[in-house]
């Protein structure tokens, strides 16, 4: 039948692809994980090792130079053709819409092998956002769209997209669902409210006007709440802060990025999460915490429809009331991102390999 390429090299890939591995062994699916490197810091780059999936097969590394786009994308997708002129796959997977993701499906498209887009049809509209050039992208060349949403096989349909749309739910519901009973049995890492930050996207921490603006928000979520705020910072937005020599006031707890068991637990107990991560807005929809997405747009609207997170921005009054009107909001939403409600996205995705 031939082998299957998984391409994962940052922290929500490996998240979003350990399900679809497990399946692929389950299923006795000849597989190999290459692992990009595209993540290289300590607590991203080897999150695969809190989860129940063997190491990367092979493991590209030497990427820390290159901190452009292009620089980074054009290695990726040289090492990325060789190791599958070498390998031989039928099949190649990629992940969401990182550059590492991009750069394996145009090296897969080129050498003619069949490519597979996990999280297909997400959008935000926003060409500000350099995550929605890479997701059009790689939808415009893969045959097989795994949609994880109604809302995405729509999207995905109005584009006229060449391949197959298959809508299968978002294989991060089945991660969560793998972890849960374990992240509720992690303690509270504060005693009575606090909120949590997430914030790395380029167009957020690469300004630092930006950045001073986020400093702000914590500013007046805790005048307004008076809860302290858990911040595990990226690695990105700690080197952004340095540069810009800023940093937060003492209510601002700033912690190493966090396992993803703890950091789940830290978000279910959460009374509020202010984040710019993709992830983090599916999981705090899931989860029942009020959202607020501290970005301009959002390609998970569907967590807005229901009422789940609200789009602020970054105006720290526009912040404040977004979490006002979360927080008090009924948590009477049903999750958009597991549309059979029942975590079996992966099984889904792997059904499509092995027919
Ligand atoms: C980005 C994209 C997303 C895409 C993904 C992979 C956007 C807005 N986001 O991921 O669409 O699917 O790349 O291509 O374009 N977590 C921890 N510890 C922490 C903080 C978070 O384990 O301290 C976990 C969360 O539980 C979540 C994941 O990391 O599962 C989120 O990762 P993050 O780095 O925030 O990336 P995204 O913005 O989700």
């Amino acid at each position: 039948m031939g082998r299957v390429v998984v391409c994962v090299g940052t922290r929500p890939d490996f998240i979003k692809m350990a399900p679809v591995i497990l399946k692929l062994k389950e299923r006795g699916v000849e597989y190999r994980v290459l692992h990009t490197g595209q993540h290289y810091s300590p607590g991203l780059a080897d999150v695969y090792k809190e989860l129940p999936i063997r190491d990367p097969d092979f493991h590209l590394e030497g990427l820390e130079g290159f901190k452009t786009h292009a620089g980074q994308t054009t290695l990726i997708m040289r090492w990325a053709e060789r190791y599958f002129m070498r390998e031989k796959p039928r099949v190649v997977l990629v992940q969401g819409d990182t550059n590492h993701s991009l750069a394996c499906g145009i090296a897969a498209r080129k050498l003619g092998i069949r490519l597979g887009h996990v999280e297909a049809g997400l959008r935000c509209y926003d060409w500000r956002v350099p995550e929605e050039h890479n997701r059009r992208m790689l939808d415009h060349i893969s045959e097989l769209l795994y949609a994880p949403t109604v809302q995405s096989v729509v999207n995905l349909g109005s584009e006229d997209v060449p391949g197959e749309i298959i809508l299968t739910g978002n294989t991060v519901m089945d991660s969560l669902r793998m972890v849960l009973d374990e992240v509720r049995t992690q303690p509270a890492p504060v005693k009575g409210a606090y909120a949590i930050l997430t914030a790395h996207r380029e167009e957020n921490v690469d300004d630092p006007g930006n950045l001073r603006e986020i400093i702000k928000i914590t500013e007046r979520i805790h005048q307004g709440f008076g809860m302290p705020i858990l911040f595990p910072a990226h690695p990105r937005t700690e080197d952004r802060l340095k540069r810009a020599k800023l940093g937060f006031e003492s209510y601002v707890n700033v912690l190493p990025p966090l396992p993803y068991v703890k950091f789940l637990s830290a978000l279910l107990n959460a009374h509020l999460v202010l984040t710019d991560s993709g992830g983090v807005q599916e999981e705090a929809c899931a989860l029942q915490v009020p959202c607020v997405v501290i970005r301009e747009s959002t390609e998970r609207v569907e967590s807005v429809r229901v009422g789940a997170s609200i789009v602020a921005g970054l105006n720290p009054t526009r912040v404040y009331k977004a979490a006002k009107e979360m927080i008090s909001r009924p948590k009477e939403w049903t999750n958009p991102y597991d549309p059979f409600n029942d975590a079996d996205a992966a099984e889904r995705i792997v059904d499509t390999l092995i027919a």
